[in-house]
């Protein structure tokens, strides 16, 4: 079953839910692997489909990726280069900032409980190439982002997160993640409160696009 969205409404309104996830609602491990039966859909270089995907519900193990996660989004929040305290020389970006701050701080107090955490994986050796790893990178993160799209379209809220990578051999200890894997992001997932969610503001087209050169 998928909500009643266009397929743009489904691109603008897929948002990074934090508050809203429902902390106290379950969800079947079946509607996750629908999810990800779609991501694995993506694209992928020479298709080496060489990602590995991790479902988090044990809650002792979603407790210890959260401290960690918690712990590294403590310090980011309330340094100087925080996602809140960017852009604060324009009034208009700088309160869109500290909203996100303040729900990026309520994540990090939470991770740990939501009901599933996702941590795709990617393997390119023990050391990551030296270089541009857009290949790299390109043939995995095109499918978190399906599986975003996927869940959105169930009812289901995702926030895309990165701060435990600066923990990543923590994190990759606790699972059991071999050394040649490499982790893309921290998915937690869960049902969303409330109706829908709004297309969000962006920094206008002129601003972005280059017609022919630079
Ligand atoms: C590569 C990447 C890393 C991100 N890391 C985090 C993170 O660690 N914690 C967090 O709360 N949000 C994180 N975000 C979410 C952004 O803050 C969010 O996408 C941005 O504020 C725009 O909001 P929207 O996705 O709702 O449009 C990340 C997003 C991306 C694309």
């Amino acid at each position: 079953m998928t909500l009643d969205l266009t397929l743009d409404e489904l691109l603008t309104t897929t948002r990074t839910v934090r508050k809203r996830l429902d902390l106290t609602r379950p969800v079947p491990m079946e509607l996750i692997k629908e999810c990800l039966e779609i991501a694995l859909q993506a694209p992928s270089g020479s298709n080496r489909q060489g990602w590995q995907w991790i479902v988090v519900t044990d809650p002792d193990v979603r407790a210890a990726i959260g401290a960690i996660y918690g712990d590294v989004a403590a310090r980011y929040l309330t340094s100087k280069h925080g996602a809140g305290a960017l852009f604060a020389d324009d009034p208009a970006r700088s309160s869109i900032q500290k909203r996100v701050g303040t729900s990026a701080e309520w994540l990090g107090e939470h991770m740990g409980d939501v009901p599933v955490l996702l941590i795709p994986c990617i393997e390119a050796g023990e050391t990551l190439p030296a270089g541009n790893q857009a290949g790299l990178w390109g043939s995995l993160l095109p499918a978190v982002w399906s599986y975003a799209l996927a869940a959105r379209a169930r009812g289901l809220g995702t926030a895309w997160t990165t701060l435990h990578l600066q923990r990543e051999a923590e994190v990759a200890d606790i699972l059991g993640i071999p050394a040649t894997f490499h982790q893309g992001a921290l998915i937690p997932t869960a049902y969303f409160t409330g109706e829908t969610f709004k297309v969000a503001p962006r920094d206008p087209i002129e601003t972005v696009l280059h017609v022919d050169r630079w």
